[in-house]
This record gives structure tokens, C-alpha cells and sequence, in this order.
């Protein structure tokens, strides 16, 4: 797909998202949060859902947990405008609360989408919500465990875009106000650096 078609279909996904009423979830927020970044990243970031400050902005990762996403981001090197960064469901929870499986089955067309439009190298599954997902869609569903079990390896999965890396991390929301995750994240990330 050459960039002009990569933009028009991107743009495809926000304006039906900006319209979309497929779960209750439109009824409750202020702003879809639909995605961000280089619309062509090796990298894709799966997060869960936007918390209250990204239903503020409609921007993903734009609070604490985004804080901490660019720290570890930093850590490596790598810049955020370099990477594509988005959820699996694009409207807050009332109170985020976890996403309910009838949400998650009404939004992830619109992430299976990105996906394919974008055509990452490796996907960054933030979560328990998140690898879960991406670990049923992508042919890995015997694979899933607990992400206290699974973070931070590297699975292989075929797509019709070629192969992609699948690397399941702990959220970053848990590292908040745990100095021990923060660490453990940071070796993570490691991983991505030498992809
Ligand atoms: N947590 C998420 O999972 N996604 C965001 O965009 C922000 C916080
Ligand atoms: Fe539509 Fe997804 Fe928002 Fe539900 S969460 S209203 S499916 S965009």
C-alpha cells in the first residue's frame, strides 16, 4: 500500500469511529481515542482502553500510564512518533472498568484494521486484555497465559502481511507506583531495542 492509501484508509477508521455506536460505551465518553503515530511503525503498542485523560484529548497514553510509556520508550531510544500506539477499545469505560467481551468483539474490527493497514513487525501487547486478544487473533490462543508468566517473549505469528512478532508486556499502569515494575518493564524493552 503506498502512503497516500495508508493515510485515506487510516483516516477511513477515525471517521467511522468518531461516528460509532456498535457498543454502549459511545453513550458514556467524551472522546474516541483512535490511534497515534507513525502510520507505518514497525512497532505497534496494544493498549487496553483510554483512561479519563485520553478521554479528555482523544490522544492514547497521555496520562500517568503514558508517562511511563515514554520513560521506557526513552530507556531505548526509540521516539514515540517512531512507533504506532493504540487500544483495543477505542471509548473509556465508565470508571475504568474492564472492558466486557461484548465490547471488545464491537471494537477490535477497528484495531484488526489498523492492524493491517499499518503493518508492524512486531506488536507490543500492553496487558492481560490486550495479549489475550491479540494472542486468539493471531493463531496463539493454546499460548495464553497470565502476563506474569508471558512477558517479555517473543512469539512468532503468520498473518497475511507476512510474519509478525508478538511480545506480550506488562501494562504500564501497573508501574505507576511500583518502582519493581518499572524495572521489570525496562528489561523488556530491551527486547525491542535488538529486534
Ligand atoms: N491505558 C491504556 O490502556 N490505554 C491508554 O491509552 C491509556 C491508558
Ligand atoms: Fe464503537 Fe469501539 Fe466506541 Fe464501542 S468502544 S462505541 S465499538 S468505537
Amino acid at each position: 500500500m503506498d502512503v497516500e492509501k495508508i493515510e485515506e484508509e487510516l483516516r477511513k477508521i477515525k471517521d467511522e469511529v468518531l461516528q460509532c455506536q456498535k457498543c454502549v460505551l459511545y453513550q458514556t465518553r467524551i472522546l474516541p481515542v483512535i490511534g497515534q503515530g507513525n502510520h507505518q511503525a514497525k512497532i505497534m503498542f496494544v493498549g487496553e482502553a483510554p483512561g479519563a485523560s485520553e478521554d479528555k484529548t482523544g490522544r492514547p497514553f497521555c496520562g500517568a500510564a503514558g508517562k511511563i510509556l515514554d520513560e521506557l520508550l526513552e530507556s531505548i531510544s526509540i521516539k514515540r512518533e517512531e512507533v504506532y500506539i493504540c487500544n483495543i477499545l477505542k471509548c473509556r469505560p465508565p470508571a475504568n472498568r474492564n472492558p466486557k467481551t461484548e465490547e471488545i468483539e464491537a471494537c477490535t474490527p477497528y484495531l484488526l484494521r489498523q492492524i493491517e493497514i499499518v503493518k508492524p513487525k512486531a506488536i507490543c501487547a500492553l496487558g492481560n486484555f490486550s495479549t489475550a486478544f491479540i494472542f486468539e487473533k493471531y493463531g496463539l490462543r493454546d499460548k495464553i497465559e497470565g502476563i506474569s508468566k508471558i512477558h517479555g517473549n517473543i512469539f512468532e505469528a503468520k498473518t497475511l502481511f507476512g510474519s509478525l512478532k508478538i511480545i506480550p508486556l506488562y501494562h504500564p499502569a501497573v508501574a505507576t507506583y511500583n518502582s519493581n515494575m518499572k524495572e521489570i518493564l525496562k528489561k523488556d524493552f530491551r527486547i525491542l531495542k535488538n529486534l
